[in-house]
């Protein structure tokens, strides 16, 4: 089956953020468990350069739009390899090939009589791109993401029949109860369908810094248009050898975060309708990161939590493992440094960092590195029973804190294990030396299968475990407790996740 997963695409007029790292990272999880499973996965990342933001940001240093989005673009890019991500493709809405695209299917739209032209007046947030309606106002005229003051606009624009879509997107709703995940975001954006939907502009005639419109080039795609339209556009020429529409359309999972909801859940299948195109399956709507003080992160608060300084000083999967872990996927959480090391040292560094060491530590001491091939325990098999459909069952639906806690429960498990074992105890008994065999076949089997479920929380530490297990294998198929450990030669590792001062 084929698995279609995008992150939204972000703007260049600001540097790379955690809030970025966060639904980045969030994608790749399910798409490489999906490939583990054998699936045919596409994961699409990139950038969101046209629009009054990134030209009044270009405008502010006084350089050329184009200069700026190519160079904040590079660090988005960058960015990417930093989280280990896995992106298939990385798509810039400056791309030649997305702009015609987006001409293409914007032109049908028009050409469907969805269109018509107008006079648009409101209260504009230069910030979010976006005109705002009077009931989402905050007292003051400010805006209620930015809080910075709206701006009142009136210009002559083309507008994109939203309204005609109130029925069919009832609909939708009706039919498709996880169009939008999880429930409670479901729920808003049915409740702002039911509330009638006004039409949107679709153009802007004032801005020169986005795509033409086919049918008026003295106007430009109003920059939300052209940005959502790169879900559909990228597989047209993300492989040059391949038109991967076919192959992935419709996409499986938008992964976005609750700020724009309604661009995603309302105004994006109104378009494909509009447009003819198939809808999505689903789209995952994440909460906001909040400074530790639980206050919005900014800069001017002083809690804002540096992706790069997390990686620099616990690595990449330490940043990885802490975003899924201790953020519950789907609602909002507040990060900071102290949790990020608290978590690093008494789960991964003490749980199941640990827990590794002390597995290959003791089938080298007492077994030469060489894993016993006898059979594993029974009643620990046991406690894996169904744990690898369970994590499948839980990723489908994009629960991936969820996932992350039902494999941590088997770290703890293990952990106690070997306290009840004792296998150092084992190990001065003549007579137990079958039942030290059991018990390090059976870690090294628990570690094993324990490690492929955590290879796309932890890409790199798990590779690196497994293959110091003998056991390369990342395949999904091979997550399952074996009756009997498989006497590969295990090799010595250096801790993988070291003490920090
Ligand atoms: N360019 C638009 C999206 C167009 S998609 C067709 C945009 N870009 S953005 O750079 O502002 O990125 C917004 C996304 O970044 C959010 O939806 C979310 O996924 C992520 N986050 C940014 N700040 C965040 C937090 N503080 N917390 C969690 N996620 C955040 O909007």
């Amino acid at each position: 089956m084929s698995f279609y997963i995008t992150t939204p695409i972000y703007y260049v007029n600001a540097q790379p953020h955690l809030g970025h790292a966060y639904t980045t990272i969030a994608a790749d999880v399910l798409a490489r468990h999906m490939r583990q499973r054998g699936e045919d996965v596409f994961f699409l990342t990139g950038t969101d350069e046209h629009g009054e933001p990134v030209a009044d940001a270009a405008h502010a240093e006084g350089v050329d739009p184009q200069e700026l989005a190519d160079r904040n673009a590079e660090r988005f890019k960058a960015l990417m390899p930093r989280l280990n991500a896995s992106n298939d493709f990385f798509i810039r809405t400056t791309d030649e090939q997305h702009k015609l695209k987006v001409q293409e299917v914007l032109q049908r739209v028009h050409d469907n009589g969805h269109t018509y032209k107008g006079m648009y007046e409101g209260w504009y947030c230069p910030r979010c791109a976006d005109f705002k309606v009077e009931n989402e106002i905050l007292e003051g005229n400010l805006c209620p993401i930015h809080e910075i003051p709206l701006e009142r606009h009136q210009e002559e624009n083309w507008f994109f029949r939203l309204s005609t879509f109130q029925e069919p997107l009832e609909q939708l709703y009706r039919d498709h109860p996880d169009f939008v995940m999880p429930s409670r975001h479901f729920n808003e954006a049915s409740s702002f369908i039911a509330a009638g939907l006004q039409d949107v502009s679709l153009s802007r005639a004032r801005l020169k810094w986005g795509v033409t419109v086919p049918w008026d080039p003295s106007h430009v795609f109003y920059v939300w248009f052209d940005a959502l339209l790169n879900y559909y556009t990228a597989l047209s020429y993300a492989d040059p050898a391949e038109d991967l529409n076919p192959r992935f359309w419709p996409a499986t999972y938008h992964i976005i975060g609750k700020d724009i909801l309604k661009f995603h859940t309302v105004f994006w299948p109104a378009l494909l309708m509009a447009a003819g195109i198939e809808l999505p399956d689903h789209v995952f709507v994440h909460g906001f990161l909040l400074g530790a003080d639980g206050r919005k992160m900014s800069k001017s608060l002083g809690n804002v939590l540096d992706p790069f300084e997390v990686m620099e000083e616990f690595g990449t999967d330490a940043l990885r493992f802490y975003l899924m872990r201790d953020v519950a996927f789907g609602g909002d959480g507040a990060v900071g440094m102290h949790a990020v090391r608290s978590r690093y040292e008494t789960e991964l560094a003490n749980e199941y960092g640990n827990l590794a060491s002390r597995t290959v530590a003791m089938v080298h001491r007492y077994r030469d590195g060489s894993g016993p091939t006898v059979s594993t325990d029974p009643e620990l098999a046991f406690d894996f029973d169904g744990l690898r459909e369970q994590v499948a069952m839980l990723l489908d639906r994009a629960e991936a804190t969820q996932a992350l806690e039902v494999i941590w429960q088997r770290v703890r498990r293990l952990n106690r294990y070997v306290e009840e074992r004792a296998p150092w105890q084992l190990a001065r008994d003549p007579a137990a030396g079958e039942q030290l065999d059991q018990t390090l076949a059976s870690l090294v089997e628990g570690v094993r299968v324990l490690s492929v479920l955590l290879h796309p929380y932890m890409p790199g530490t798990t590779q690196r475990l497994l293959e110091a297990l003998g056991a390369p294998d990342l395949n999904y198929q091979s997550a399952v407790f074996a009756a009997s450990g498989d006497g590969g030669a295990v090799v010595a590792l250096e801790p993988l996740f070291p003490k920090r001062a």
